[in-house]
């Protein structure tokens, strides 16, 4: 990891031996908020662990509990969603498992989960990682998130390719879900935010092509891919079906049929 692009501090010594061990692990360096040198900084408090841009004064953080995520959990629709009809999810059919390859700050995974899917989460990024994994661990005294925890929702920080290169027949997942990176493809002021910082992190390349050949070859039942309205499809596969929303399409990729409830 970047030193010169990322440090690590913390608020108060309740967090410090996880930013310590975070800082530690990856050779980046522990400071305060106000002595930090780095575009970047990964910052520990007691609520949450926050990535803050210090060029632009923002920062994202995941949380599961409140904000935008518990909102769209309460209100998002249910099986109406687009997403949910992506990943096959209507009524006299089981809710699938899902292999979310890029999971990003699991918002999209979140929203799979909510919806009573089984969901393991691929995140390349340490750092990325990091933010859901901390807000896995906070949320996990709460009594509904434990639920979601039950049925299955658990993170990996692993690249994807590798991962389901070596997943065994089965463990093999009903879907594979990939939301690659794309450079200002939503127009909310909080994704575009999220999707900067992201960036600055990441930079833009995601291996997609190799991604979409590997999940076709790893999912029992399908594929979804999320794309920005208007966007070519990945690679030379053709999906079965597109299911467009205002903003965004789901490319479908059905290997089978979904299992009766
Ligand atoms: C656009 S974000 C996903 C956002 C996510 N759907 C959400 O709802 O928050 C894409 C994420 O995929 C991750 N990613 C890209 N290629 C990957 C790979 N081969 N393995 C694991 N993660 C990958 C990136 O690090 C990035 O965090």
């Amino acid at each position: 990891m970047r030193e010169d692009l990322l440090s690590v501090s913390y608020q108060s010594d309740a967090v410090k031996p996880q930013a310590e061990a975070f800082a530690r692990q990856h050779q980046l360096t522990l400071t305060s908020p106000e002595q930090a040198s780095t575009p970047l900084l990964l910052h520990y408090s007691e609520d949450f662990v926050e990535l803050r841009d210090r060029d632009e004064s923002t920062a994202i953080h995941v949380d599961f509990l409140k904000g935008d995520m518990a909102h769209r959990k309460q209100f998002g629709g249910g099986r109406g969603q687009s997403i949910a009809k992506a990943i096959g999810l209507k009524s006299g059919v089981q809710p699938p498992s899902v292999l979310d390859a890029t999971a990003g700050l699991a918002r999209d995974a979140y929203v799979l989960a909510s919806l009573g899917c089984a969901i393991t989460m691929l995140e390349q990024s340490p750092v990325v990682a990091e933010l859901v994994q901390q807000a896995i661990d906070r949320a996990s005294e709460n009594a509904d998130f434990q639920l979601i925890q039950q049925q299955g929702f658990k993170l990996i920080n692993d690249n994807a390719i590798h991962y389901m290169q070596q997943l065994a027949e089965h463990e093999k997942p009903d879907v594979v879900y990939l939301d690659p990176m794309f450079p200002e493809r939503k127009k909310s002021a909080q994704v575009k935010k999220n999707m900067q910082i992201l960036q600055k992190l990441l930079g833009h390349g995601d291996d997609i092509e190799s991604l979409l050949d590997i999940a076709l070859s790893c999912a029992l039942k399908r594929v979804v891919v999320k794309r920005p309205k208007g966007a070519p499809c990945i690679g030379e596969h053709k999906p079965s079906m597109a299911i467009e929303t205002k903003k965004m399409r789901y490319d479908v990729y059905v290997n089978a049929a979904m299992k009766a409830a």
